[in-house]
């Protein structure tokens, strides 16, 4: 539970009256007025519980936060559906739900004080969207830390049009994991603001943390669909059979380098959109990013890895087409990224010149723990503005020496000239990137890094349409 204590003395060595962190602007007013409400008919209805449950992690019982189930029930609609999915919050503190890669109407976007109402302990709150972009999404809290203590689920959107070329399906999802085995997240938060205090001044500049790419949080266990590596998940197939693997990271604090042991993976998808196919050895996977590979699995049992980037430990899972000890080796070398995909030419935004330019600087320290957006944590900026209609172009540049996935809600944008379309960018250390993006979704939307812990710590932006 967030300590208000804490909570105070970190908005203290900040300055005062800031709303912080994906709980963001809780206290302040309830600006939204238009209501989404769809017509048409009902396709889902879905019911959630948030709450406190004990689980198994291969011989460890934690106290985690989920969905009912760890991790939560995936939700399964095809595009074009209208779901209504009723939250009940079964949880000591205020919630909400964010479906993050889906650009549904501002109001069901999950982000308490800016779009949403959360949602109070002992209610529920009913989301009322029409499903609109086919593709591996997910779901979790947009509340504090709560993402990295068990709530999260998969969002898997059917596209009618897109004919299956593949023999089964997998929904892996990677999570580091520290609910109820090691300290709480909103104590390692706390620790962090400490002894960023403590240090005062030393290890300024780029926030080392752990080393590059390595975090700012080392994790007692890494877990794939909610089984660490000594009780793996288990999917049987045949020899031959072509496997999709939907990947999600969910992790609160960890970029992962997946393969597959003695196979090679087709990358067909990011972040729901298709790519021009690669194969690849190793994939990596920010936080947040998702991607589809397809796999034509061989005759043995073989290890889905995620190892952790730069941190002690790797997730499991296992695909076994006939008895005997799991590979879990991986090749060696360098795992391919986003910037070395291509948008298939359906997924591109159509050529035009953009009309609003913007500029962010990600940046920040250990010490104090305090990570920005062009130099300011959330609360001290002013929100970036599009016009409705609008082609925007983002020019990203990262000033430090951690790499930060860059999300933003209610779009999706292109990355480059023909990269991928995605709604998660990783940025690695020191590294620029330019994305563009139409303003067709009229609201106010959250812009950040997925790293929680830099989001509660400052790093998060708004980009608001003017009207
Ligand atoms: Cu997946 Cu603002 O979040
Ligand atoms: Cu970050």
């Amino acid at each position: 539970m967030p300590n208000p204590i804490t909570r105070r003395r970190f908005l203290a060595a900040l300055g005062a009256g800031t709303a912080l962190g994906l709980a963001a602007c809780t206290s302040t007013k309830q600006a939204v007025t238009a209501t989404a409400t769809p017509t048409g008919p009902v396709r889902q209805e879905v019911t959630l519980r948030a709450g406190i449950q004990e689980v198994d992690l291969g011989g460890r019982t934690a106290s985690a936060w989920t969905f009912g189930t760890l991790p939560g029930p995936a939700i399964r609609a095809t595009a074009g559906d209208r779901l209504r999915i009723t939250v009940h919050n079964d949880l000591p503190e205020e919630t909400s739900v964010h479906w993050h890669g889906l650009a549904i109407p501002n109001p069901m976007d999950g982000v308490p004080g800016v779009t949403t109402p959360a949602i109070a302990a002992g209610t529920q709150f009913t989301y009322d969207f029409v499903v609109p972009d086919p593709g591996t999404h997910w779901f979790h809290p947009h509340t504090g830390l709560q993402l990295d203590t068990g709530l999260y689920a998969p969002f898997i959107v059917d596209d009618a049009a897109e004919a299956g070329r593949y023999d089964a399906e997998w929904v892996l999802v990677l999570d580091d994991w520290t609910q109820g085995v090691g300290r709480e997240p909103q104590r390692i938060f706390d620790d962090l603001v400490a002894a960023g205090e403590q240090r005062g001044g030393m290890m300024h500049m780029g926030g080392m943390g752990m080393g590059m790419d390595g975090g700012d949080v080392s994790y007692p266990m890494y877990l794939i669909n909610g089984r660490p590596p000594n009780d793996p998940d288990v999917l049987r197939v045949k020899p031959g059979q072509r496997i999709r693997l939907r990947i999600i990271n969910a992790g609160a604090d960890t970029i992962f380098t997946v393969g597959v042991a003695g196979h090679t993976m087709r990358v067909t998808h990011t972040d729901g959109y298709p790519v021009l196919p690669v194969t690849a050895d190793l994939l990596q996977i920010g936080m947040g990013e998702r991607y589809d590979v397809l796999v034509d699995v061989g005759d043995g049992a073989f290890g889905v890895v995620a190892q952790p980037a730069g941190k002690n430990g790797q997730a499991l899972a296992v695909l076994r087409s006939a008895s005997g000890d799991t590979a879990t080796d991986l090749p060696p070398g360098y795992p391919v990224t986003a910037d070395a995909l291509h948008a298939d030419p359906s997924a591109m935004l159509p050529r035009a010149e953009a009309q609003t330019t913007h500029d962010l600087v990600f940046s920040g320290s250990m010490a104090p723990y305090v990570w920005t957006i062009n130099g300011a944590a959330y609360g001290h900026a002013k929100p970036l503005t599009v016009s409705p209609g609008e082609r925007v172009r983002l020019r990203l540049a990262n000033m430090s020496m951690m790499s930060h996935p860059i999300h933003l809600h209610g779009h999706t944008f292109g990355v480059g000239r023909d990269g991928p379309r995605k709604d998660t960018l990783l940025l690695p250390p020191m590294a620029r990137a330019e994305v563009e993006l139409v303003a067709d979704n009229p609201g106010r939307w959250m812009l950040h890094c997925h790293n929680a812990y830099h989001a509660e710590a400052g790093m998060m932006t708004r980009l608001d349409y003017t009207t």
